[in-house]
């Protein structure tokens, strides 16, 4: 289907939240604090093959080797507003990741990305980015977030999302078949307003009740 990497994370404990998250009944604050727990499970998975180095510490009783990984090259890019929905669960597995935001709208008639607002940390180049959007529908969103964040040149690029479905990850890795999409599930596709189906509906509404 697709030249690039696709992650599926099914972890029982990430696919159990997911169904809570799912569920229209969900209220916005459960679903606020279930998206925090599950982009922090999904971050074990997203640092799995992450550099380490290793350093000296003392413990108690010895001296030793041990190692590390380096929070501060990390770079987590929200695609707003959604993808703020990731940000915290993430950044209580790595603390020291900065943080770039990327603002694209959809357009409602052509459900095409509109950027508004760009801001990276310096030093993007020894940074490796992570790109948060809970939803990759269409993948057009996607598509402009990565062609922007490109232009930085950061020293890897990885895509988490919650859901996609497979025409949004043909049109994302036809564009960037170098970018793995890390996600919890390929549901069965869109509907005619560029939904995920069954998906959870509209994200950034269920996160901030604004519907
Ligand atoms: N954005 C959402 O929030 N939900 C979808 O199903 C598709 C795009």
């Amino acid at each position: 289907m697709t030249a690039g990497t696709v992650h599926l994370i099914d972890h029982p404990l990430v696919q159990h939240k997911l169904t809570l998250l799912r569920k229209k009944a969900t209220s916005v604050s459960s679903f606020t604090r279930l998206l925090d727990e599950v982009s922090a499970l999904m971050a074990y998975e997203l640092t799995r093959d992450m550099p380490m180095h290793t350093v000296e510490i003392e413990t108690p009783l010895a001296t030793m080797a041990s190692r590390l990984i380096d929070g501060k090259k990390f770079v987590l890019v929200p695609i707003l507003r959604a993808g703020l929905g990731f940000l915290t669960g993430m950044r209580s597995v790595v603390p020291g990741a900065r943080v770039g935001h990327i603002g694209l709208y959809r357009d409602p008639k052509t459900l095409g990305a509109v950027e508004y607002y760009f801001k990276m940390p310096s030093g993007m180049r020894e940074r490796d980015a992570i790109v948060l959007d809970p939803m990759l529908a269409t993948g057009n969103s996607a598509i402009a977030a990565v062609d922007r964040l490109k232009q930085c040149r950061p020293r890897s690029i990885r895509y988490v999302c919650l859901l996609t479905c497979p025409e949004g990850l043909g049109n994302f890795h036809r564009q960037h078949p170098d970018v793995p999409v890390y996600t919890a599930a390929i549901d069965d596709g869109l509907n005619e307003h560029g939904y995920i189906v069954p998906g959870l509906g509209d994200a950034g509404d269920r996160l901030f009740g604004t519907r």
